[in-house]
Order: C-alpha cells, then sequence, then structure tokens
C-alpha cells in the first residue's frame, strides 16, 4: 500500500519525504487554507520536492470551472493530480480530463456507487473518507471493502485511496483489505514509526551495552 500525506505544509512534507517512505501527497482547500503562501506557489514547492503524485483541488463546481482550473494545475507539473469533488459535473470533468490525459482524483466519495461513477469516467482514484464515515457511526472501512470488491468484479484500474484516516488502525485494516493508497495527516505518519516496546527494547540494549563496554 503506497502512503500519502495529506497535508499543504511543506515543512511537514520536507520531514517524511526525508526519510523516503513518502509516495505521494494529498491537499484539499481547507488544507491549503492553513498556509500562508498561496495555493500556486506552495503545489510548485511540494511537486518540486516529491517524486510521487500531487492531488490538487478545484474549487469550481460547475463543469467549465473546473476543466479550466483542472488543466491550469495540470500544467504546473507532471505529479500533479487533479481532485474533483463527487458531483455530477465533477464526474464529467473526470471524463473530460481522462481523454486528455491528466490524472484525476475523485473526492467526498461516502458510497460504494459513487466510487463506480467514478471509475466510470476513468478516475485514477478514488477518495472514500473513513474517518468522516466513522465519525457518523458507519463503518468507514466497510465502504472500502465494498469498492475494492465491485473494481475487482470490472477489473477497472481506478485506485482506492483510503483518506480521512484518523489513527494507525485505519491504515491496517486498509493494508488488509488490499487498498491501493492510504492518505494520512503528518500525526498518523508519525505514530506508525513508534512503538512503546520499540523504545523500552532499544534502552534496555543500549543500557546493556553501556555495562559491558564492548568496543565497537
Ligand atoms: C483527502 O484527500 C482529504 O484531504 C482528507 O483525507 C480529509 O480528511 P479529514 O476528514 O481528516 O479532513
Amino acid at each position: 500500500m503506497k502512503l500519502f500525506l495529506d497535508t499543504a505544509s511543506v515543512d511537514e512534507i520536507k520531514v517524511i519525504n526525508d526519510i523516503g517512505v513518502l509516495d505521494g501527497v494529498t491537499t484539499n482547500p481547507s488544507l491549503v487554507a492553513k498556509e500562508k503562501s498561496n495555493f500556486r506557489g506552495i503545489l510548485k514547492e511540494i511537486c518540486g520536492l516529491v517524486k510521487g503524485p500531487v492531488s490538487a483541488e478545484v474549487v469550481a463546481t460547475e463543469y467549465e470551472g473546473m476543466i479550466k482550473e483542472g488543466t491550469e494545475l495540470a500544467k504546473m507539473a507532471d505529479n500533479i493530480v487533479v481532485k474533483v469533488p463527487l458531483l455530477k459535473d465533477g464526474v464529467k470533468a473526470v471524463g473530460k480530463f481522462t481523454s486528455l490525459g491528466i490524472k484525476t482524483n475523485v473526492t467526498l466519495i461516502f458510497s460504494p456507487l459513487q466510487a463506480l461513477l467514478a471509475a466510470k469516467t476513468g478516475a485514477s482514484y478514488v477518495s472514500p473518507f473513513v474517518g468522516r464515515l466513522d465519525d457518523v457511526s458507519h463503518e468507514g472501512l466497510q465502504l472500502v471493502e465494498e469498492i475494492i470488491t465491485i473494481f475487482d468484479q470490472y477489473e477497472y484500474k481506478t485506485q482506492v485511496l483510503v483518506a480521512s484516516v484518523r489513527h494507525p488502525l485505519h491504515l491496517v485494516d486498509a493494508a488488509m483489505l488490499g487498498a491501493d493508497v492510504a492518505t494520512m495527516p503528518f500525526k498518523v505518519f508519525d505514530q506508525i514509526f513508534r512503538h512503546p516496546l520499540t523504545d523500552v527494547g532499544l534502552k534496555t540494549f543500549l543500557a546493556d551495552w553501556e555495562k559491558g563496554k564492548k568496543q565497537i
């Protein structure tokens, strides 16, 4: 499973990218609004840092506007993926982007049939929001399972990108279901490096080493 960061913070991206485990980045208008620089400036910097796909979302909600914004975004770097909300106009725009060879990520997916509609027009990724479904007492990971099952039946090439990840268990479950990608906030990416037994074990190893005073 590929691991993406869900952030528009260049500082956060640098930390994970430097370790060599970052496969891509997703942004959304709320994340971009938190940053000081302008959208294009941020995107240019992120696309220069990260080799993998970088999702940049359109804010237009009708077809023509989405096509205009999306084609401009796609020109900014080879690794831009145009993120489009699941609306009728959004699905139509995805068809156009597909015909132009522009990669797309269809966002705000909350049902398996929404994912099917996005796949039909050639979406590169669909983003089911697991955390937001859990928040309203629906099993977010069940949606991921349903989408994967449906895509497998018909051999759609659209990748399942698990979004709105809130904790490491979401990632374990997503990986066990065979999701293609999971995108997560920096806090969760940081958490998956850690285990209390790793810390305790390392402390003991180093203390024993000191006691033994062996030469390297
Ligand atoms: C996905 O691409 C979205 O940016 C994101 O995962 C939304 O997550 P949230 O529900 O934590 O805002």
